[in-house]
């Protein structure tokens, strides 16, 4: 592309430039247009959050409605492009709903950030200067702090970590974080930069020598986030499963599914699948809600092989005849700052929702996260998953092939009993038209 530079240009011509290199017909052109919202400033303002925007993508908002969550209602807004996983987690929450609904709880609510810096001195002399330096540091930032410790947030450690044995002169800052109702993504950066600030100001004035240059690599929160921790619980005595379990007793019906769930504590390829399942109902809420999946995801997947081996985020337990089925996961979520201010659908969730704090949106989350993972076991461990995959395959099907209604009303008469693959619909759709 030489000198050029695809940021300049303008919609129009970014669009003319894609025509042409990626030689697309009028048609395709046109998809860019009909697909770019123009209909107020709010999406304009939404087109700063990202770069070279051309048109606008669109994913289904839905609801999965009246989950019972610590004995209260909450109809659930999800996006999500995965047939069935909307369904799954609605007729899921139906089940529970009967049986108490979920139970769950905020374990821990705290975010790490770190300081990674390099210093050619001993960690017995950076440990002499500690309490001091945690004060400076934590001056640099109460500015910046003040509106999230109002909201019971701020600052709840700082610790220095010597990994000089891994790296000549590596040092690490960690600070914990309590961001109340905001992510935090944002205001932990913020303040680690400005921290990084004052550690080199500091080590300048208060050492001689060499030992005076602190050098800062980077500074950024983690990922990783153990100790932000959400539970949700559903529980019921194994003879209720007679209602779902079909032609099997409700005793082979919780011990299959022990076993499914014991699987996945020591089978990789199985606990990834599983754990896939919990993160199909985890991202439809995240993205409604504005959340940052892709970090969720990676403090999901790095939690649930946090003792040596990737393992299950799910335990069952079936004593005394009940089933006691338990998420643990971690979720580092907001419902302030970010989009949740300015997208107008992710604004629309959260009054759906009744406004929840972040406490009450990581339950939320984190039960909709069970629901979708017992809706498939169930589904893999009696039926199998095609079955109910397979008619929203069809309905997908339809849509691709322009059924009119009456031909709708005769291939879902053929397929009820039948398996759907695209051939197949496609042949029999040929067949009606012919
Ligand atoms: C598909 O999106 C999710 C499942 O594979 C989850 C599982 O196997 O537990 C059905």
């Amino acid at each position: 592309m030489g000198n050029f530079s695809f940021s300049k240009l303008n919609r129009e011509q970014k669009i003319k430039y894609l025509g042409v290199y990626s030689n697309l017909d009028s048609d395709d052109l046109d998809v860019f247009d009909n697909y770019w919202y123009k209909g107020s400033e709010t999406y304009k303002n939404l087109e700063n959050i990202s770069e070279n925007v051309v048109s606008h993508h669109m994913l289904p908002f839905s609801v999965a409605p009246g989950f019972i969550i610590n004995k209260k209602a909450y109809h659930i807004p999800m996006v999500t492009d995965e047939s069935s996983v909307v369904a799954s987690a609605a007729s899921a929450a139906k089940f529970w709903n009967k049986k108490g609904g979920f139970v769950a709880r905020v374990k821990s609510k705290i975010k790490i950030g770190q300081v990674h810096f390099n210093w050619p001195g001993k960690f017995s002399l950076l440990q002499k200067q500690v309490p001091q330096i945690k004060a400076v540091l934590k001056l640099s930032v109460a500015s910046f702090l003040s509106n999230m410790e109002k909201r019971g947030g701020g600052i709840k450690e700082m610790e220095f970590l010597d990994f000089t044995q891994k790296i000549p002169d590596y040092f690490q800052l960690r600070v914990h974080f309590d961001t109340a109702d905001a992510m935090g993504a944002n205001i932990i950066n913020t303040c680690l930069e400005a921290m990084a600030t004052s550690l080199k100001d500091f080590m300048y004035v208060h050492f001689t020598g060499p030992q005076q240059h602190c050098d800062v690599l980077m500074s950024i929160l983690s990922n990783y986030t153990p100790r932000c921790i959400v539970e949700s619980t559903v529980s019921c005595d194994i003879n209720d499963f007679k209602q779902i379990s079909g032609d099997m007793a409700p005793e082979v019906f919780a011990k299959r599914f022990k076993q499914a769930v014991n699987i996945a504590e020591f089978d990789v390829f199985r606990a990834v699948t599983h754990n896939k399942g919990i993160f199909n109902g985890i991202d439809a809420v995240l993205l409604a809600t504005g959340n940052d999946f892709r970090a969720t995801e990676a403090g999901g997947h790095s939690f649930a092989a946090s003792k040596g081996t990737y393992k299950s985020l799910t335990s069952i337990d079936l004593s005394d005849n009940i089933f006691k089925y338990t998420l643990q996961v971690p979720l580092a979520l907001g419902t302030v700052g970010g989009l949740t201010t300015l997208h107008p659908m992710v604004r629309l969730a959260f009054k759906i929702m009744n406004k929840p704090s972040a406490d009450v949106l990581m339950q939320i989350a984190a039960s909709v996260g069970l629901a979708n993972n017992f809706s498939a076991i169930r589904a893999l461990i009696t039926c199998g998953i095609q079955k109910g995959h397979m008619k929203f395959h069809l309905q997908n099907l339809l849509q691709v092939f322009g059924a009119n209604e009456a031909e709708k009303v005769q291939i879902l008469r053929f397929f009820r009993n039948k398996t759907v693959s695209y051939a197949e619909v496609e042949a029999f759709i040929r067949s009606l038209r012919t």
